[in-house]
């Protein structure tokens, strides 16, 4: 397939998986809205419909909980092709039916690029409609998941990280205890490969996570305090310390100065937090199980977003340029999900080691911002290989290029539209 009809098909996929205004990332494997993809998909459909991409954002903050909680999944009508569903999960927080927990909270980024390409200046409306929703959640992330104050954010379950199954959370998932769930069948591995799928023992502990919630009603200080499961994660926090950034200029271009000035005490506190998570032997950010007290002992993509998020002194940058080089030696197409050295690396398996498009774009940008046009182009260039090679998939290996996961799938056409398409790079230039 050429790159242009490339381009129609990933239009296509967009406008496919549209329920009128908000997008699912793909067809049976997951039937409802989903933060970070819809956020990224926003991206996807700015290039050629901005009152969508608009839309998009909208209807994800339209689920916002009353505590500024924006949910990871919004049911907005059952769909018993998924599992876990609405009844499972036992949430009263918001206006509409969702999951207990959030993802990684992307959204002011895209809605800054959003009013950054619109030179017409219309959008500035729609964008000043959703800071206060931007402003109640991050407020929400502070409180929440750094009850220390540390200035680094924790995920309650391996699904609020986005990355789901990475080696990162194994030992602190090993520790949660199985109890309260009820017989269960999962449905993701009816509609992919089994072997690309968590295990069965991951599951009865994302379960067992959630029945603990539940058990306290979801009440987010009391989950602070006693969820099984309390990691923090790099990936999320560069986001958020990102997401800052963003949003202190959204603050500052609509005038807001009180708004402004409370979101750079944030960004003052992540960037001394993020130290926390540096790793002296790995010379990379990883997670810390705060339940534990241990660092995790792997390197993953997430620790490529430090420049994302702005960290980009020269003791930071250069080991991660150096990591960088050593995993390209590895692997065929960068960037994989964890460090294709470490024992846990699996190529196909979702999160331990597989390729995704929408990291690769945030690490690219993170890298060129920092100066690194030649590592930051390798990776836009990976990426449309992987495209070209095997389509719009979930995700892919970085050694043979094969798509795994759900196909026809939002977000990676949304980045492909976005970035890694020739066609958008022609007409950006
Ligand atoms: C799933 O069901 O695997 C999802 O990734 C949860 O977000």
């Amino acid at each position: 397939m050429s790159d242009t009809d490339l381009d129609t098909t990933a239009r296509t996929i967009l406008t496919d998986n549209d329920q009128g205004g908000y997008t699912i990332p793909t067809k049976g494997l997951y039937p409802y809205q989903w933060n970070w993809d819809s956020v990224f998909v926003a991206l996807g459909f700015a290039t050629f419909d901005q009152d969508r991409a608009w839309r998009e954002l909208e209807m994800l903050f339209e689920g916002q909980w009353r505590d500024g909680m924006v949910p990871h999944i919004l049911f907005r009508k059952d769909d018993p092709s998924y599992f876990p569903g609405p009844s499972v999960w036992g949430t009263d927080g918001g206006p509409i039916p969702s999951s207990g927990h959030s993802q990684p909270p992307v959204a002011a980024t895209v809605v800054r690029d959003l009013v950054d390409a619109d030179a017409t200046g219309q959008s500035l409306d729609r964008a000043a409609a959703l800071l206060p929703g931007l402003m109640a959640w991050h407020r929400w992330y502070l409180s929440y998941r750094d009850p220390k104050d540390q200035g680094v954010l924790a995920v309650i379950h391996p699904w609020e990280s986005g990355r789901d199954n990475l080696p990162d959370w194994d030992d602190a998932l090993r520790a949660v205890e199985v109890k309260d769930i009820e017989p269960y069948e999962r449905k993701d591995t009816s509609h992919v490969d089994p072997a690309m799928r968590p295990h069965k023992e991951d599951y009865d502990r994302y379960l067992s996570i959630m029945a603990a919630c539940r058990g306290v009603d979801w009440d987010p200080a009391e989950v602070a305090r006693s969820c099984p499961f309390f990691v923090v994660d790099p990936g999320v926090t560069f986001v958020f310390l990102r997401a800052n950034r963003d949003l202190l200029h959204l603050a500052e271009k609509l005038g807001k100065t009180e708004e402004a000035s409370e979101i750079r005490g944030w960004i003052a506190k992540m960037e001394a937090g993020a130290k926390i998570l540096w790793h002296d032997e790995l010379k990379a950010h990883v997670a810390l199980d705060q339940r534990s007290g241990k660092q995790t002992d792997g390197i993953s993509s997430a620790s490529f977003l430090a420049p994302y998020a702005g960290l980009t002194d020269g003791e930071t940058l250069g080991a991660l340029q150096a990591h960088f080089d050593r995993i390209a030696g590895k692997v065929r197409y960068l960037m994989p999900s964890y460090d294709p050295e470490h024992k846990s690396y699996e190529p196909l398996r979702y999160w331990r080691g597989p390729v995704w498009a929408m990291i690769n774009y945030m690490i690219a940008r993170g890298f060129a911002e920092a100066g690194d046009k030649a590592r930051a182009e390798r990776l836009r260039a990976d990426t449309a290989a992987l495209v070209r090679e095997s389509g719009f998939a979930e995700y892919f290996s970085p050694e043979t290029a094969e798509g795994a996961g759900g196909g026809s799938f939002s977000w990676t056409a949304a980045i492909w539209l976005t970035w890694a398409s020739p066609s958008h790079v022609e007409q950006a230039a």
